[in-house]
């Protein structure tokens, strides 16, 4: 397996002293695409939410690059490379294409040749305000200005809100090119599984705050009955255990 750019190790996480994920133990490794994928209210965004920093755990560890994240501010966080694009979005209407990159996310660079070799589509949109991009273009500037501060680390929640499968179609695999030819680590939460699940190279689902399989995507691919029993809450006994190194 590539080393390890992420491990979450054993996490437990919630609010108001509620707990809504449970020792929950995920990696990612270098280049590597991950998927998580779990019902409604499963604990997917409070996953992403604590690896970047935004709500603390109240147990287990967060390790990026081999380093504790613990005492690490999100600001911090995101100067070593962790990039979060969040669940709708994260853009500003009134400012244009090309301002989002010159406004630099917690005091970094964005390169704009980044956003535009993988989203040619933009270019030609540079003056154009967000709020006037069609939903597609949208999700392409939120992605592109995450690409475009060169992550070591790509956390992505519901890529896909709102678009079409045809788009999502055409997102993911950018996604999974960018992983591939710049060593990014991608950890992509995403609620059209088949799509995602042929851009991953492993996929986990959480239901209720629990990770209940683990599986490379292929394997899903070949078999999607084990995604399905999962949804249903009938657990795989056997799931990951093929998996050498997993952490899960
Ligand atoms: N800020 C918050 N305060 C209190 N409870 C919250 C908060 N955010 C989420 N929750 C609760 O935590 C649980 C997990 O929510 P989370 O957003 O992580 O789920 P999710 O898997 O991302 O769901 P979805 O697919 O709907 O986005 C839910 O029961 C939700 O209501
Ligand atoms: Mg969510």
């Amino acid at each position: 397996m590539s080393d390890t750019v992420l491990s979450v190790h054993d996490l437990s996480a919630g609010y108001a002293g509620a707990e809504v994920i449970r020792n929950i133990s995920i990696t990612v490794g270098t280049g590597e695409v991950v998927a998580l994928f779990g019902p409604n209210g499963a604990g997917k965004t409070t996953t992403l939410r604590v690896i970047s920093g935004i709500i603390r755990p109240t147990r287990g560890t967060v390790s990026f690059a081999g380093a504790d994240l613990a005492k690490q501010s999100p600001t911090l966080r995101a100067r070593a490379g962790i990039a979060h694009v969040p669940e709708g979005r994260g853009i500003f209407y009134g400012l244009t294409v090309a301002e989002h990159f010159r406004l630099g996310y917690r005091g970094e660079h964005i390169d704009p040749a980044v956003v535009y070799e993988y989203f040619p589509a933009l270019e030609p949109l540079q003056d154009r305000r967000a709020g006037l991009l069609s939903g597609g273009e949208q999700q392409m500037l939120a992605v592109g200005r995450a690409l475009g501060r060169r992550p070591k680390l790509l956390l992505m929640d519901e890529l896909s809100l709102g678009l079409a499968p045809l788009l999502v179609e055409r997102l993911l695999p950018v996604v999974r090119t960018y992983a591939q030819e710049s060593g990014c680590a991608v950890l992509l939460v995403e609620q059209h599984v088949q799509l995602a699940t042929e851009i991953a190279d492993r996929c986990y689902v959480l239901s209720h705050g629990d990770i209940v399989l683990h599986e490379t995507g292929e394997r899903l691919l070949r078999d999607p009955s084990l995604l399905v029993a999962s949804y249903v809450g009938q657990h795989a006994p056997d799931s990951g255990k093929a998996i050498a190194g997993s952490g899960a």
